[in-house]
């Protein structure tokens, strides 16, 4: 099979990595990818968001398969583009999609399917949502749209609430405000692979969003994950697959609108039970890093069956032990990356995979620098204490001016 990635971060490059690795492959291409995926696939130029462009180099090359990375082609309906000229696509249409990029329809779904997840309410006039925040107390503010992290305050008082919901009515995505019941316990992410009906769990796993060690510091694209996070056994996770991820796709599909791709639950695990906080209709960075290393199965029939609406009704095969997923970034990042500094030490010594993210070549062909979150390092091993040695060992070894890094990945993982 010939197969086209379309994304240029860690998750496409794993996703690359876990392809090529397959006997059905036949042909690798990724648009843009980068400079770590070279030796596994053949880079081409087109903007993974360009759809007339994409749907052409899809046909020239006579790729079988697309798979989107991240969300902002499925938000510029490339998935549809691709499907519209017979081409099949891991990833949702637009349409699907909007279950990541307006939170009040993703409540909407779930209320509809009777998903379990907080209760809120939508508000169209800021004013009245000003007020009743006010009124109620602890409570989460959230920004309807896609607002790159910064679209949720959790507010302890009325006033904090009611201030949150004018800051975030100022942002492009806070048209509409949720305000949502505040809950508590540890969270999960679990990730499924769809074809419109049915869902393939992958492992669960847990990302670190903050910046600083302890969860302290600014909120990021995610600093470091591993996985399996074995916070619920196998019986309860057949039970977010029953209750979360079936009745979701068929709220979608009744709607005319299947989803096919990965839809991602980031859970809380309330003492009530788990509770679904938000969705992705893609898989997540950095988890996905871990999980293709986790994956046993051969990815690419999976993808395939995903985007053709042939899922088998089986669990994916996974390895035994755990892997964990180290980031390295930019120094200023996450506010001010500075890029351009050379980056030392990624060559390939068997010990760890190094998945580039924002990393490119200068005129002179050196590794430079070229995004905030610049490289994750990954390991596996019988537990997550010693793949996290495996993978700090191994982060310590690269060097760029002013990376940043967390030692604590995993720390909190109730099996270590
Ligand atoms: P979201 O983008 O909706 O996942 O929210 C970002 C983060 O805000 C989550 O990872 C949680 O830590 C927190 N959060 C979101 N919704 C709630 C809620 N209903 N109760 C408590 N914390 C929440
Ligand atoms: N790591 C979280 C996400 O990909 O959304």
């Amino acid at each position: 099979m010939r197969v086209l990635v379309l994304g240029s971060g860690g998750r496409e490059h794993a996703l690359v990595w876990k392809l090529a690795q397959s006997p059905s492959l036949s042909a690798l291409f990724v648009a843009p990818g980068n400079p770590g995926m070279e030796r596994l696939a053949t880079r081409l130029e087109q903007s993974p968001t360009d759809g007339a462009a994409i749907v052409a180099v899809a046909k020239r090359e006579r790729i079988d398969l697309v798979v989107v990375g991240p969300e902002a082609p499925l938000v510029a309906g490339v998935a549809d583009d691709l499907r519209a000229a017979g081409v099949p696509v891991f990833g949702p249409s637009a349409a699907a999609a909007r279950v990541e990029g307006s939170k009040a329809f993703a409540k909407e779904i779930m209320q509809a399917a009777r998903v379990p997840t907080a209760e809120a309410r939508v508000f169209d006039d800021l004013e009245a949502a000003a007020q009743a925040a006010a009124a109620a107390g602890p409570i989460v503010v959230k920004a309807d749209g896609l607002a790159a992290g910064k679209g949720v305050v959790v507010a302890d008082s009325g006033a904090e609430a009611a201030e949150a919901v004018r800051a975030l009515g100022r942002l492009p995505a806070g048209k509409k405000v949720l305000l949502e019941e505040r809950l508590s316990g540890p969270e999960l992410s679990v990730m499924a692979l769809c074809d419109g009906e049915r869902a393939l769990l992958l492992p669960p796993s847990q990302d670190h969003k903050r910046l600083l060690e302890d969860d302290r510091g600014p909120n990021t694209g995610g600093m470091g994950a591993y996985a399996p996070a074995n916070l619920l056994d196998a019986a309860r996770l057949e039970a977010v697959r029953r209750d979360v991820m079936l009745p979701t796709l068929k709220e979608l599909a009744r709607r005319g609108t299947p989803f096919r791709g990965a839809l991602y639950a980031g859970l809380m695990l309330t003492p009530q039970g788990p509770r679904v906080l938000e969705f992705n209709a893609r898989l997540g960075d950095p988890e996905t890093q871990v999980l293709m290393m986790q994956l046993a199965d051969d990815l690419l029939p999976l993808l395939f069956a995903a985007a053709t609406s042939s899922l088998p009704e089986r669990p994916v095969e996974v390895r035994a032990g755990f892997s964990v997923g180290v980031v390295l970034a930019a120094g200023g990042y996450p506010d001010a990356p500075r890029l351009g500094s050379p980056i030392a030490g990624v060559e390939d010594d068997g010990s760890a995979l190094v998945f580039h993210a924002g990393t490119t070549r200068d005129a002179a062909g050196q590794l430079v620098v070229a995004g905030g979150r610049v490289l994750t390092v990954c390991a596996r091993g019988p537990s997550v204490v010693e793949a996290r040695r495996l993978a700090l060992a191994r982060a310590e070894s690269i060097s760029f001016e002013g990376r940043q890094l967390r030692r604590d990945i995993g720390a909190g993982a109730p099996d270590r």
